[in-house]
Parts: structure tokens; C-alpha cells; sequence
């Protein structure tokens, strides 16, 4: 049996697993807690012990060694690292999904190390702990896998801050076994004699929780919640009844180092220890913030110096991430630049407690793009949340607009969103996890006078929303945008400032930082935000018609003749790419020709009717059975703003219609655009309208009459 290397990067989980009070409890009297923590035993005011987080998730445990086929007859558990996000809550369900991330090599006599990561998060939504844990193989080494990094934990040279000696009863492993780990090791004598041991072992995971209780007891009393980190190495096996002594290290506010060991013998059984906390009011702040949060993560928003950008740094920097603030700092309209918006935003941010570096670089270049990313790498180490948010105006009617108006827009709007994007999105595949926002706009997506350059350049972002959907979506790299509505320095001249409170950029951000977090499952999606509301916008397709076929083309006649059919919604459909869309068309061509256009749908309004709109449709209301032995010409001179002329001949019982003139017409109308579309829309009835001199007929008088007969609308 051979390690399975190919297990590295498979996916463990999700694995559940319920508990209740008397889980937590349990557990606590398992690792040694009684009535001078009643905190850990009493359900009417239960906190849990942090070091639950591994007896909780044992299944995971147990689940990375049996999926890397580590030989069992040597599995020890070496290290463990415990990160805390949130408090553990006493009761609810834990969620927990990770992988093999590493497998070295110490040697072929000195063994393997499998290296596991997994999340857990409770059934309330937020995310509880990391668990990073090492199992030592004995019998796996020499497979020539990599060495492992090597790491030292330098103990001070002095005597222990702090010393707590606890002193476990024969029975303890009894107990604690009943909290997940059932391994026969530490209940059956004959199988530990088997083993090599003289008797029943304690579990390596119960001495952890006493070590546990002990830093806390000695650090922060009676406030195990403030516990973000617990890390440490399994040295030595100690048999139950042995008195422990945790000695601790308090090196800096918020950080010690430990080690357990057999009191008696001096024996280290825990070694390496290291634990980490927040001060009260840190904790406080974090739980005020809510439970999404951005802590190690690291974010970039473009364009951060003011607006909205500002919003969504400093949001992000009090939930926890570390911000990379870019802002060129230049004016409303792209000229210029300067340092003091993007310092500024920094300045808050770090005034608040969070932590941000400032970039000033322009978007609009490959170069800058890159600068911008390297400067969260060079700062942070990684990038996991971009906002690509700088923009500038540059309104003008197309007519007026200069091609410099338009290059300096796409350079920062579209070109900005793909120079930033490409460096960042390289790293976020190397991690595995990304949250890229684009931010389009209104103009985009519905169009705006006098801002085409804009809009194309905001509705260009989609385009490239709907393709890294697909190309980000096996990284764990979601894409979407927003259309955002805000007061800010780009629209105080076009929204109503009387409503400036309403316009807040912070009500974006909500939207924007739930499209960033981890709990987002959303990908490729668009959405409108503003004043609080927020909704999706999408582009779906209609049903729409088939006509002609491969020996009979389609006629431009045809589709004026199923226009209703063709932009018909009803029974749209969304399409996930555009393979699914070009499908749709297949299948539809496949089915055959349409044979009638389909009934506008009832809740559908009829078409405003129009003098363009009567001529277009001439050919549909001519009646060819009133028409035998017709033959004539009107001549329609329709005054106004949808006016024009147009002619139609009625011969053969055949009818044409042109625009313009005729030579020799029969009977000429002569009427304002607005009566005679009321006059065919039945609403002016035509001797009223003679009669009232609304109508003027030039020619032969009796043969208007035939137009009644003859054209049905
Ligand atoms: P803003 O003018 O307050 O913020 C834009 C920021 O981008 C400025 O601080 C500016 O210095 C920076 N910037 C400009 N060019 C840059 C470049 N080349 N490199 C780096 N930074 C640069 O305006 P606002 O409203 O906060 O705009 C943010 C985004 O939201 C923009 O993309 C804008 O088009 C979009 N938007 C805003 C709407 C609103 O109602 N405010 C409506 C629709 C879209």
C-alpha cells in the first residue's frame, strides 16, 4: 500500500454533523473541565472549549487519512492548527468541506507527513473555523514526495509566564472517546498491548483540551470566544492518570506559546504550542460587524479614493479584509492626477483599526493593471476580492463626441476592467478562490442620451461578465456586476439633490460585499442597486418565429408579416451561454417553419398605430374579394410630423403601395397625420371628418368611398 497521491486537491466533504448541548458538555467534562469552569458544563450559560472544533470534525479527520491511503498501522496525528473565525455556538450543525493540500516526505525510515485543510461553517450561515491538520505516516516515507518546510518554534529563555497542572483520572480517555474518537487504542488493553503499550493511551486531542482550557483559564478567563488561533505539535503519547503541566509563554498582547507535558517525567506531550486572540473590544467589533466577514482576505478596489469605491473599501477593511486602495486621483473627467484621495481613504481605514496600502496607479494601462495587483501580492501576499470600480465622464451626443472622448473612456471603463482583471484573476486561479465585481451602469443597460461612449463601454463589461462566468467558474472565481444609483462626484449634476441622503453610496455596498463574500453562489449575474433597492436585470430570449427553409429564403415581407411573432416575450428563456443559445435556434429550425404568427399575447398592449405603421400593413388589410373590376389610384397627402405621402394602386384585384407621388391619381386624401391615424384606428369617423374639413378629397369624390370597402384594419 502506497500513499495515494492523486488525492491532493480532491475535495473532502461536505460532512455534517449535528450537536447539541450535551455534545459541548460532554466534550468539556471529557478534557478535564468541571465546576471551576461551570462555563464549559452548565447548559443555562455554555460556552464552548475552541478545541471542540477538532473532536467535532473527527470525520474529517478520519476522512483525509483514509482518502490519502496512509498506512494505519503507523497514522499518528502530528500537528494541528485551529483558526477561529466566529465563536463556536452550543448547539446547531456543522458544515465542514476541505482537502489534502500537501504530502512530504521525511525519508524512507522516518515517515510522511499528509497535510489536510478543511472549513467548517454552521448551520446559521457563518463560517467557525479552519482546521489545518498534520498526519504523520511512520510506515509511509521514501515515496519521494517533497520535504517538508521546516518550521521551529523558539521557546523564550525564562521560566513560563504561567503553569497549570491538571491531573486527569485513569478513567479520562473513558470519557473522552465518547465525544467521536472510538479508536480501540485508548479503551482496549489487550489491543494496546498489541500496540506496544502497557495499557489504554490517553487520546492525543484529550490533552489538547486540557492544554486548551489552561491557556485560557491563564490568558483570557471565562472568554474562550476570543481564542483566533490554537496550533500546536502531538510529541509523545502519555497513559491516563498522569498529572499534565501546560506551560505558557505570554510573548505579545494577543499571542503566547505553549507545551504540555507529563509532569512526573518531564516528558513533552504537546509541543510548539501557539495561540492567538482578540482583545474584547476587537471581538465586539467583529460580531457588530455581522457575520460576513473578510478576514485574511485581501481585496482591490479600483478607483477607491471617493464614491462609491470609498464605500466599498471601507466596509470591507471594518469586516476584516485588507484593502489595496487605488485611486489615480485625478478629476471627474480623467485629467489629472494626484496622491491625496487614495491616502486619505487609507488614513480612515487605519484611523478605524483595519489594515490598506494605497496604490496610485491608472487603470487604463496593462502596466498599471499589474502594478495594482503586485501591490496587494507585495502587501498581502495574495488577492481575493476585486472591485474594478475607477471611472470618469466624457458625455457628448455621438454627433459632437470626439474620438479622444471616446478612446479615454474605453481606456478606463472597459480596457481598465480587463488590464486589472487578467494579473488578478492569474493569482486568484493559483488560490482557488476569487470575487471579481464589474461595474457596469444604466446607461449600459438601458442607454442614455448623450452618453454612448459610456454606455458601450459599461455593456462591453457584461460581454465579459457572461465569459469569465465560465472561465472562472472550476476556481471558485465568481464574477458579477452592478448598475449602481448614487450621489457622488460623478452625477452631482443629474441627480436631484434634494435627494442626496437617499442616494448614499452605502447603499451599494451591502449588495456588492454579499457579491464578494464567500457565502456568495452567485455567478455571471447583473444587478441594479441603488437607494436601497435592489433587483436583476437579464437578457432573455423570446420564442420568435421560423420561416423559409434551405430551398426557400425568408422574404423581408414575411417577417413585417410575423413581426408580431418575433418580438414576442412571451415564454421567454434565459440562456447560460451561448453555445445553449445557438442551440435554441437549432432545434427551433429543426421543428419547421413556423406556420402562423402566434396571437399576441393577452396582456400584451396592441402596437401604437402609426402613418408609417397603416402603409406597412396595406397589403394584410386589403380585401382582394370587394376588389373585382377595381381599378384605381389614391394618392395619401398626410400633413404633420409622421406625415409623407404615399400612393396606392388597386388593379387586378391586386393591391401596391408606394411612397411619394403619382403621376395621375384617381382620388387624392388630404388629412393631418393624428386624424387620419384616429380615422383607420376607428376613433374619427370619416363624414365627421369631411364634414368638419378634417378630410379634403381631391379627384373623383365618389371613388374614396371605395376605400372603406375595400381595406379592413
Ligand atoms: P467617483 O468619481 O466618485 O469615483 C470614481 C473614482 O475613480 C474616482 O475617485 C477617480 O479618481 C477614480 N479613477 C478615475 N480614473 C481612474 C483610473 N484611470 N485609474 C484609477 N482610478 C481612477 O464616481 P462614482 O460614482 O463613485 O463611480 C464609481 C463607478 O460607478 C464608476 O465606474 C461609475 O461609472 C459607476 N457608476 C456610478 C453611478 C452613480 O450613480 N454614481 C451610476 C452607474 C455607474
Amino acid at each position: 500500500m502506497a500513499l495515494n497521491l492523486d488525492s491532493i486537491g480532491k475535495k473532502i466533504g461536505p460532512l455534517t454533523k449535528e450537536y447539541g448541548w450535551k455534545d459541548v458538555i460532554l466534550y468539556a467534562l471529557g478534557v478535564g473541565a468541571g465546576f471551576d469552569e461551570l462555563e464549559y458544563c452548565y447548559e443555562n450559560r455554555l460556552k464552548v472549549i475552541p478545541s471542540f472544533a477538532i473532536a467535532a470534525i473527527f470525520d474529517f479527520l478520519a476522512q483525509a487519512g483514509l482518502t490519502s491511503n496512509v498506512n494505519l498501522a503507523g497514522v499518528l496525528h502530528g500537528e494541528q492548527d485551529l483558526i477561529f473565525h466566529n465563536p463556536i455556538p452550543p448547539e446547531g450543525k456543522l458544515i465542514t468541506e476541505g482537502a489534502i493540500t500537501h504530502m512530504y516526505d521525511k525519508g524512507k525510515e522516518k515517515g510522511a507527513l499528509v497535510i489536510a485543510e478543511g472549513d467548517t461553517y454552521h448551520s446559521n450561515g457563518q463560517k467557525l473555523f479552519t482546521n489545518i491538520l498534520t498526519i504523520f505516516g511512520r510506515l509511509d516515507g521514501g515515496f519521494g514526495g517533497p520535504e517538508s518546510p521546516k518550521e521551529t518554534v523558539e521557546f523564550p529563555d525564562r521560566p513560563p509566564d504561567f503553569e497549570e497542572i491538571a491531573y486527569p483520572s485513569e478513567n479520562q480517555p473513558l470519557i473522552y472517546r465518547l465525544s467521536g474518537d472510538i479508536f480501540a487504542l485508548h479503551v482496549d488493553p489487550d489491543f494496546a498491548k498489541a500496540s506496544g503499550f502497557e495499557k489504554p493511551i490517553m487520546h492525543g486531542l484529550c490533552t489538547h483540551g486540557y492544554a486548551c482550557r489552561a491557556v485560557i483559564k491563564h490568558l483570557f478567563p471565562g472568554e474562550p470566544e476570543r481564542m483566533t488561533r490554537f496550533r500546536n505539535r502531538f510529541s509523545r503519547t502519555l497513559y491516563p492518570g498522569a498529572p499534565i503541566k501546560t506551560q505558557i509563554w505570554k510573548i505579545e498582547e494577543g499571542k503566547a506559546l505553549f507545551r504540555t507535558l507529563n509532569a512526573d517525567t518531564g516528558d513533552v506531550a504537546i509541543d510548539r504550542g501557539i495561540a492567538e486572540w482578540v482583545s474584547k473590544a476587537e471581538l465586539e467589533k467583529r460580531s457588530k460587524g455581522g457575520w460576513i466577514r473578510f478576514d485574511d482576505r485581501v481585496a482591490i478596489v479600483t478607483g477607491a479614493g471617493g464614491g462609491l469605491g470609498k464605500a466599498y473599501a471601507l466596509e470591507l477593511a471594518e469586516r476584516g479584509a485588507k484593502v489595496v486602495v487605488n485611486d489615480l486621483g485625478g478629476a471627474r473627467d480623467g485629467t489629472g492626477a494626484g496622491t491625496s484621495m487614495a491616502d486619505a481613504v487609507v488614513a480612515e481605514i487605519k484611523a478605524a483599526g483595519g489594515e490598506a496600502v494605497a496604490n496610485y496607479d491608472s487603470v487604463s494601462t496593462p502596466e498599471g493593471g499589474d502594478a495594482i495587483v503586485k501591490a496587494a501580492v507585495d502587501a498581502f501576499g495574495r488577492v481575493d476580492i476585486l472591485i474594478n470600480n475607477a471611472g470618469i465622464l466624457r458625455d457628448k451626443s455621438l454627433i459632437k463626441m470626439e474620438p479622444s472622448e471616446w478612446d479615454a473612456i474605453m481606456a478606463v471603463h472597459l480596457n481598465g476592467a480587463y488590464n486589472v482583471t487578467r494579473p488578478a484573476f492569474i493569482k486568484m486561479r493559483e488560490q482557488g478562490y476569487g470575487r471579481i465585481i464589474m461595474t457596469t451602469s444604466a446607461a449600459g443597460l438601458y442607454g442614455n442620451f448623450g452618453q454612448c461612449n459610456y454606455s458601450a463601454a459599461k455593456m462591453a463589461l457584461i460581454g465579459m461578465v457572461n465569459t469569465l462566468k465560465a472561465e472562472g467558474e472550476k476556481h471558485n472565481i465568481k464574477v458579477n456586476a452592478i448598475a449602481p444609483v448614487a450621489a457622488t462626484r460623478l452625477t452631482d449634476d443629474i441627480l436631484p439633490p434634494d435627494l442626496q441622503d437617499k442616494l448614499k453610496p452605502e447603499f451599494v455596498t451591502p449588495l456588492v460585499l454579499y457579491l464578494c463574500s464567500d457565502k456568495c453562489p452567485v455567478t455571471g449575474a447583473v444587478y441594479n442597486s441603488g437607494m436601497g433597492c435592489y433587483n436583476k436585470a437579464e437578457v432573455i430570449t423570446g420564442p420568435g418565429v421560423t420561416l423559409g427553409s434551405a430551398d426557400k429564403l425568408p422574404t423581408p415581407e414575411e417577417v413585417a408579416a410575423h413581426m408580431d411573432g418575433i418580438k414576442s416575450l412571451q415564454g421567454a428563456k434565459l440562456y447560460a451561454n451561448a453555445t445553449a443559445a445557438v442551440g435554441a435556434l437549432f432545434d427551433a429550425v429543426a421543428a419547421g417553419p413556423t406556420q402562423a404568427t402566434p396571437a399576441p399575447p393577452a396582456a400584451e398592449q396592441k402596437p401604437q398605430l402609426t402613418v408609417q405603421g397603416v402603409f406597412d400593413n396595406i397589403g394584410n388589410a386589403f380585401r382582394s374579394d370587394k376588389a373585382a373590376g377595381v381599378d384605381v389610384v389614391f394618392q395619401f397627402k398626410i400633413s404633420g410630423p409622421t406625415g409623407g405621402d404615399w400612393h396606392v394602386i388597386v388593379k387586378d384585384q391586386k393591391c401596391q403601395v408606394s411612397s411619394g407621388a403619382h403621376a395621375k391619381p384617381t382620388t387624392t386624401i388630404v388629412m393631418g397625420d393624428e386624424d387620419f391615424v384616429a380615422m383607420i384606428g376607428g376613433k374619427l369617423n370619416a363624414m365627421q371628418a369631411y364634414t368638419s374639413g378634417k378630410l379634403k378629397i381631391e379627384g373623383d369624390l365618389m371613388k374614396s368611398q371605395l376605400i372603406e370597402k375595400l381595406f379592413k384594419f
